[in-house]
C-alpha cells in the first residue's frame, strides 16, 4: 500500500508563486533598478519556481537609506518600547495564521519535509518574535556607584542600521532569528536571504506590511552573495552585519567590515561531535545521534557529524544506528510520509557526493548509504566507520546526511578527539552518569552542549560558536548585545 500522499499546494501559495518577486524597500515592493532577475529552483525536481529581482548596489543603497531614515527620523525612532513590542507580537500572530503557507513555500524552495517545517521551523520562528517582543520593554542599563559625587548610569542603545545575511538551510527560521532581536532593541534592518531560498522572506515582507511596521524598519533585498551581500557589507551607513553561513564567507565579511569598523557577529560552520560513553542508554543514544546528523538532511550548522562511541557498546550502537537509516523515507518534502527531503541544490548535492567519494578514497569504511537519487538533489543517509581524525571527512563540514563514526576506549580519548577540531558550535554527550556528563560538558570547547539530547534550541537560550564556528550569540538575552551599544552617562552632583 502506498502511504505517501502528495500535498496539494494551498491556493494562497499558488497565487504567491505567480506574483512578481520584487525587492521590499521602504515598506513597498519595488523593481530592481537594473531589471536583473535570477531563478530560484525546486531542488526536488530542479524546475524553476520563480524569477526573483536581484538587488544591485544602487538598490542596496536605497534600502540602507530607507533603514537609516526609519532609524533616525521615522515613527519607529519615537515609538515607546511597549508599542514596539506590540508590533513584533502582532507579526508573530500573523506568521502563526500563515504558517501552513510559509511551510509550503520553504518546502518547495529548500526541499525539506513539511513535517519538520510545521513541527520545528515555524513554531521556532513564531517563538522568536513572541519572545523578543517582551524584551523590547525590558532593556535596562545600570546605575553604577562610581567614586566622587556623580550620578553614573548606562543606556543600552540600538546600534542603528543592521545588515543581516542568512543561509538557505532554515530560510524562514533564520530570518526570524535575525530580525526579532534587532527589532526588540530598536534597530532597523536590511535582510538579505540566501539566493537558493529567497521566497519565504518575501512572504514575510507581506506580513510585515500587514502588521503595520513603519516604512523602512525592515527591508528585504534578494540577490547573490558576491553582489548584493557584498554591497551590504561595504555600505558605510550600515552599522552592523549579522551573518550566518560558511566560515569562508564569514572571514571575507569580517575583513571587509574592518574598513568601515562595522560591528560583526558570525554564526558559521561546524563539525560537532556526539560522544557515546560506555554507560549510555544505547537505544536513546542511537536515536539521538541519528537525528543529530540526519535531521534537515544534515544541512544544519550544529549537526552532530562526528560520533565517538565507546568500544564496549559499539556493536550494539552501530546495529541500531544502521537500522534507523532503513526507516528513512527519502523523497519530496511536500509528500506526507517522507522523512528526509532533498538537499538544497545541485551544488550542495555535488559537494556531499564528492565528500562521500573522498571518504572511500581516504580508507574509511562505508557502512550504509552513499548514493544519490538520479532525479532531484536527494542523497541517502550515509554512515562511515573506522574514521581517523586526520581524514578530511572527519575535519571538514560536509553539510549533508553523512555521519563519521570512530570507536574510542575512554572518556578522555573521546574528549580529546572531540575537541580536536577547528570548529566549536555544538557537542553531545550520552551517559547515565551525571558527574561524568557535567565534567565533560565543562571541558568541551563549544557554544552548546547537549546531554542525552541533541540540537535542542529555544528562543530563550543562547546559541553560537567557539573557534571557527564564529562569535556572538543568537537568542536569549545574549542576542540583545549583538544589537546594542552601551553608553555611560555622567552627571555631576556638585
Ligand atoms: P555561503 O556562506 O556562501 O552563503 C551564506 C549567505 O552568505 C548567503 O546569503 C550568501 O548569498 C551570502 N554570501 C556569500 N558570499 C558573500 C559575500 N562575499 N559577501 C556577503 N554575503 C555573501 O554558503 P553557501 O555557499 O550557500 O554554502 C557553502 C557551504 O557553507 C555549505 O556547504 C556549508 O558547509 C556552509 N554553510 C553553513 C551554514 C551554517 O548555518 N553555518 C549555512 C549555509 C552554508
Ligand atoms: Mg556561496
Amino acid at each position: 500500500m502506498n502511504t505517501i500522499q502528495t500535498i496539494k499546494l494551498s491556493q494562497v501559495v499558488s497565487d504567491f508563486l505567480k506574483e512578481e518577486k520584487k525587492l521590499f524597500i521602504n515598506g513597498e515592493f519595488v523593481s530592481s533598478t537594473d531589471g536583473k532577475t535570477f531563478h530560484t529552483l525546486n531542488p526536488a525536481n530542479n524546475e524553476v519556481l520563480a524569477d526573483i529581482h536581484e538587488a544591485s548596489e544602487k538598490d542596496i543603497d536605497r534600502a540602507v537609506q530607507a533603514a537609516k531614515n526609519a532609524f533616525e527620523n521615522g515613527p519607529w525612532s519615537t515609538m515607546t518600547p511597549l508599542e514596539r513590542g506590540d508590533l513584533i507580537y502582532k507579526l508573530a500572530l500573523l506568521i502563526e495564521e500563515h504558517k501552513q503557507y510559509i511551510a509550503e513555500i520553504d518546502s518547495l524552495d529548500n526541499g525539506k519535509p513539511m513535517s519538520e517545517l510545521l513541527e520545528n521551523d515555524l513554531p521556532n520562528a513564531i517563538g522568536q518574535f513572541k519572545y523578543f517582543s517582551g524584551w523590547a520593554s525590558k532593556l535596562v542599563g545600570q546605575h553604577i556607584p562610581v567614586n566622587g559625587n556623580f550620578l553614573n548610569y548606562t543606556r543600552h542603545e540600538p546600534i542603528g542600521v543592521v545588515g543581516q545575511i542568512i543561509p538557505w538551510n532554515f530560510p524562514f527560521m533564520m530570518a526570524a532569528w535575525k530580525i526579532a532581536p534587532a527589532l526588540a532593541t530598536g534597530c532597523t534592518v536590511v535582510l538579505k536571504p540566501a539566493e537558493q531560498t529567497p521566497l519565504s522572506a518575501l512572504y514575510l515582507a507581506k506580513l510585515i506590511q500587514e502588521a503595520g511596521f513603519p516604512k523602512g524598519v525592515i527591508n528585504i533585498v534578494n540577490g547573490h552573495g558576491e553582489n548584493t551581500g557584498s554591497a551590504l557589507v561595504k555600505h558605510p551607513s550600515v552599522d552592523k552585519i549579522a551573518f550566518t553561513g560558511s566560515t569562508e564567507v564569514g572571514k571575507i565579511i569580517m575583513k571587509e567590515a574592518a574598513n568601515t569598523m562595522k560591528r560583526v557577529t558570525l554564526e558559521l560552520g561546524g563539525k560537532s561531535p556526539n560522544i557515546v560513553l560506555d554507560d549510555a542508554n544505547v537505544e536513546k543514544a542511537a536515536n539521538g545521534v541519528f537525528a543529530g546528523i540526519m535531521y534537515n538532511q544534515g544541512e544544519v550548522c550544529s549537526a552532530g557529524s562526528r560520533a565517538y562511541v565507546h568500544s564496549s557498546i559499539y556493536d550494539e550502537f552501530m546495529e541500531r544506528l544502521v537500522s534507523l537509516t532503513k526507516d528513512v523515507k527519502l523523497g519530496s518534502g511536500l509528500q506526507s510520509g517522507n522523512t528526509m527531503g532533498s538537499l538544497v541544490s545541485q551544488e550542495q548535492k555535488d559537494q556531499v557526493m564528492n565528500y562521500i567519494e573522498l571518504g572511500k578514497a581516504e580508507g574509511a569504511k562505508l557502512i550504509c548509504g552513499g548514493k544519490a537519487l538520479d532525479q532531484g538533489c536527494f542523497v541517502e543517509p550515509t554512515i562511515f566507520a573506522d574514521v581517523k581524525d586526520d581524514m578530511r571527512i572527519s575535519k571538514e563540514e560536509i553539510f549533508g546526511p553523512v555521519l563519521v563514526v570512530s570507536k574510542v576506549e575512554s572518556e578522555q580519548e573521546a574528549l580529546e578527539r572531540a575537541n580536536n577540531s577547528a570548529y566549536g558550535l555544538g557537542a553531545g554527550i550520552w551517559t547515565q552518569n551525571i558527574t561524568r556528563a557535567h565534567n565533560m560538558a565543562n571541558r568541551l570547547k563549544s557554544g552548546s552542549v547537549w546531554i542525552n539530547c541533541y540540537n535542542a534550541t529555544d528562543p530563550a537560550s543562547p546559541f553560537g560558536g567557539y573557534k571557527n564556528s564564529g562569535f556572538g550569540r543568537e537568542m536569549g538575552s545574549y542576542a540583545l548585545e549583538n544589537y546594542t551599544e552601551v553608553k555611560s552617562i555622567w552627571v555631576s552632583l556638585d
